[in-house]
């Protein structure tokens, strides 16, 4: 499959039944065990990055893109916390529902800009890129051009969290589940740490932080890169 065909499938599946899945799973209302298991998993994620953004203390008025936003479950709080969001996703059914989130959430108040769209057509410059679970859609080989597209919209900081190879194949066994069609299970993309710390040095970034959250059936390491002014 190419990556134009994947990006085909990915925007389909998440305009259509993955929307259905994904929107329950990133709520508050009834679940499966497993989806609900994702959901606590997921929510880990968005709490401690939450936690180490604050901890600097210049969130406010910090300009940050959310690139792959869902349903806004990351982008709400940094828009709460007092950050300057801009939040986009491929699939119109997932930003349209950010959108609806944030209004509720936020009151009217320092709103995000949404937009539907691609990642690697992204523009513009912010202090901060964030891109949660999201490189799960991505194959290795085309890791390093989307880290180097992201990379050269973040003046300071590139974030991201993907599923580590290393729980390959029981984490595919789990995560293949929540995907259409008899490939379903090729179409989940796990990555191996090293790699992926490779093609951001490659970049010119430098790990600061990182952590892994792991519970039954989601696994997520994330990796925090700065590049010194
Ligand atoms: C597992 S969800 C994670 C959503 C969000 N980042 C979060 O952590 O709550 C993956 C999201 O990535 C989006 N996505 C996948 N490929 C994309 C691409 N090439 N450009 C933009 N968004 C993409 C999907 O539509 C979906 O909303």
């Amino acid at each position: 499959m190419t990556a134009t065909d994947d990006k085909t499938v990915v925007r389909e599946y998440f305009n259509a039944t993955g929307f259905d899945r994904w929107q329950r799973i990133y709520g508050d209302g009834e679940v499966n065990k497993v989806q609900l298991d994702i959901r606590k998993g997921h929510q880990q994620t968005v709490d401690t990055l939450m936690g180490w953004l604050e901890a600097d203390g210049n969130l406010a008025g910090l300009s940050c893109c959310d690139a792959g936003c869902g349903v806004g479950s990351l982008t709400i709080p940094l828009a709460q916390a007092g950050a300057q969001v801009y939040a986009s996703d491929i699939s119109a059914k997932m930003v349209e529902e950010a959108r609806q989130r944030a209004e509720v959430a936020l009151e009217g108040k320092n709103l995000p800009t949404f937009e539907v769209k691609d990642l690697e057509e992204l523009a513009g410059r912010y202090h901060t890129v964030i891109c949660l679970d999201v490189l799960i859609h991505y194959p290795q080989d085309k890791v390093q051009g989307m880290i180097s597209h992201l990379g050269s919209l973040a003046e300071s900081r590139l974030i991201m969290s993907f599923a580590p190879k290393t729980l390959f194949y029981s984490a595919l066994k789990k995560v293949g589940e929540f995907f259409p069609g008899p490939s379903k299970t090729t179409r989940a993309y796990l990555h191996r740490e090293a790699d992926i710390v490779k093609a951001l040095e490659a970049e010119g970034w430098r790990i600061e932080r990182r952590t892994l959250t792991k519970t039954q059936f989601y696994f997520s390491r994330m990796l925090e890169a700065v590049k010194d002014q």
